[in-house]
């Protein structure tokens, strides 16, 4: 089995994160994760543009905007031949972890309320449904609001 290698984003990485969020996340909406955007977060100081490389290439993705009271996990992909990997969870873990390191304990995000996969991904990482968006993606679909808090991790030890 080839080796995952979780780091940042490199320059000239985000073309081809960009088709993978609009393959695998935002299929039926139009685009807004374009690769002018993915690059400015790259670029900004409370972001973090992570990938997974296996075997060279990009296997999977996640970007976290950093805030003073929360974080915000903005984007989340697993290319389909290396899901159930463990890829997903190793990109969450990086981050949750810079949080924790940056102070911020709580993590927050959205997804597509007819992503079954998404729920059962978080909810199996310690992620806690927290609310719905109506009509949040475009118009097109609701969001459901999921949250985890670090330091109940670090409290307990388990999560
Ligand atoms: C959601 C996603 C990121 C998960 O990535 P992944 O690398 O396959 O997930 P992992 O292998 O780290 O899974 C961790 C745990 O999550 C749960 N899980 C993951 N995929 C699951 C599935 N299809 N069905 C049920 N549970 C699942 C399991 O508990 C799994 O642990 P296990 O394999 O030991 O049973 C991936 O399926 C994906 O990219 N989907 C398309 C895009 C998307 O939905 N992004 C998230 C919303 S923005």
């Amino acid at each position: 089995m080839d080796a995952i290698l979780i780091a940042p984003a490199r320059r000239g990485d985000a073309p081809r994160i960009a088709a993978m969020s609009r393959r695998l996340v935002e299929s039926g909406l139009e685009p807004c994760w374009t690769a002018e955007r993915i690059e400015r977060h790259r670029r900004h100081d409370d972001s973090l543009v992570l990938t997974a490389r296996i075997a060279g290439s990009i296997g999977g993705v996640a970007i976290m905007r950093y805030g003073d009271d929360a974080a915000h996990l903005n984007l989340l992909a697993v290319e389909p031949v290396h899901q159930r990997r463990g890829v997903g969870r190793q990109l969450v873990a990086w981050l949750e972890e810079t949080a924790r390191v940056a102070g911020t304990f709580t993590i927050r995000l959205e997804l597509r309320a007819s992503n079954r996969t998404a729920r059962d991904f978080y909810a199996a990482l310690g992620y806690r449904p927290c609310g719905t968006v109506r009509g949040y993606y475009q118009g097109v679909e609701d969001a459901l609001r999921y949250e985890r808090d670090l330091a109940v991790r670090a409290a307990t030890g388990t999560g």
